[in-house]
């Protein structure tokens, strides 16, 4: 059997772009998810981009028992973890189940990894652990904070592994703090499938597209941005993907840890994106202005240095690829449902 990667939450959004990425390059993969907010459908349809399905193992992260089965049943040299809850709104309704789910989901990863002697971990954190930046673009150096259970459980989750790794060099781990994912794969097989109402802005733009919604409710434009409504670094799923491939490659290389940004370092507003969107694909989305959303801030986006010098990655695909590839990616889902 071949160098194997394990992946925690492989059939969700970010991991399945990233299985389809780690398999296209040559590795094996084995994906471990709970299937608590995806489907096994998935690992079919990376299959059919790949030509081969990686190993799936349904089971939870916090199972201490099929984790050590599953490191002794594949040769796997590095895991890939996205495994984890990560809706801000949920979060304060089930504090206590984010940080069971998310902190201690990452302490059961890293007990089973250290009982196998796999120390090598890519983690997927967030620019969420910037809470409300001093200024942008932000580098990796800037202070942490954060303002709900969500963003909290990531910033445990960082601080478990970077003391993990300063108490043993034998660790190598990379914290990829990922700016604002969208799109979908090109194939339009896989993709972003929130449950519910969107609470994200690109899924609701192509809901809107789809006349599942009458109109986008933009939240604030009286921020201090180029045109009034909050500033995000939107950054194509599947270049995050390759980011992880670059993080993998620099903790073999290296055999040191690091902590890095993953997005374009280029700030769109939500009307940018509204317009980009038409532009992608001639759909107009009606839109109306309502106040601020609480806890939002006005402008995040990604200082991208250490990511191109370490790393040797930038993110490649335009905001047009990431709404086509999005408007794709919903039409199938509506076909789907119909
Ligand atoms: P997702 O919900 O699509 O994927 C997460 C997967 O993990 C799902 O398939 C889910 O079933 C699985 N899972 C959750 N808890 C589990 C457990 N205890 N055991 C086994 N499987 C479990 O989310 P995503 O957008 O692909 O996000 C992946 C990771 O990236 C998450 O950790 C998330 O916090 C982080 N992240 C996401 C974003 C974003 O905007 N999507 C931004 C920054 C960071
Ligand atoms: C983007 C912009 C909204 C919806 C969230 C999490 C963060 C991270 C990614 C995981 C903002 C505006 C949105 C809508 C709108 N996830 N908007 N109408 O808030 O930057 O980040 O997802 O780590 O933790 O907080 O992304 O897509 O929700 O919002 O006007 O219906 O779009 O106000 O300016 P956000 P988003």
């Amino acid at each position: 059997m071949k160098n194997t990667i394990l992946i925690t939450g492989g059939t969700g959004y970010i991991g399945s772009h990233t299985a389809v990425e780690l398999m296209l390059a040559g590795w094996d993969v084995v994906v471990v998810d709970n299937l608590c907010n995806s489907e096994r459908l998935t690992m079919e349809r990376v299959a059919s981009i790949c030509g081969q399905a990686p190993h799936f193992v349904q089971g939870d992260i916090r199972d201490a028992v099929l984790l050590d089965k599953v490191f002794a049943s594949y040769p796997i040299s590095a895991v890939m973890h996205f495994a984890g809850l990560k809706s801000v709104g949920e979060s304060w309704q089930q504090a206590a189940h984010y940080l069971d789910n998310n902190v201690g989901g990452t302490a059961c990863l890293v007990a089973a990894m250290e009982r196998a002697g796999v120390r090598r971990l890519v983690f997927s954190s967030s620019a969420t652990v910037y809470g409300q930046p001093d200024a942008v673009p932000i580098p990796e150096s800037a202070p942490l904070r954060t303002t709900n259970p969500y963003g909290r459980s990531k910033l445990l989750c960082e601080d478990m592994l970077r003391e993990l790794q300063t108490a043993d060099n034998r660790w190598q781990i990379a914290l990829l703090r990922y700016f604002n994912p969208v799109g979908a794969h090109a194939s339009g097989l896989i993709g972003e499938k929130p449950s519910g109402v969107p609470n994200n802005l690109m899924p609701y733009i192509t809901q809107v597209a789809a006349g599942k919604h009458p109109f986008l409710r933009v939240f604030g434009d009286d921020y201090p941005t180029v045109d009034g409504t909050g500033v995000r670094d939107y950054i194509h799923v599947v270049d995050l993907a390759k980011g992880h491939l670059a993080a993998l490659r620099y903790l073999e290389q290296e055999g040191k840890g690091i902590t890095v940004n993953l997005g374009t370092g280029s700030g769109v507003s939500v009307l940018q994106l509204v317009a980009a969107f038409t532009q992608a694909t001639g759909i107009q989305i009606p839109y109306q202005i309502f106040p601020r959303r609480p806890g939002d801030v006005a402008s995040c986006y990604a200082a991208t240095d250490l990511a191109r010098e370490a790393l040797d990655w930038r993110a490649k695909l335009s905001v047009g690829a990431m709404c086509a590839d999005a408007w794709r990616w919903e039409n199938l889902v509506k076909n789907m449902q119909e």
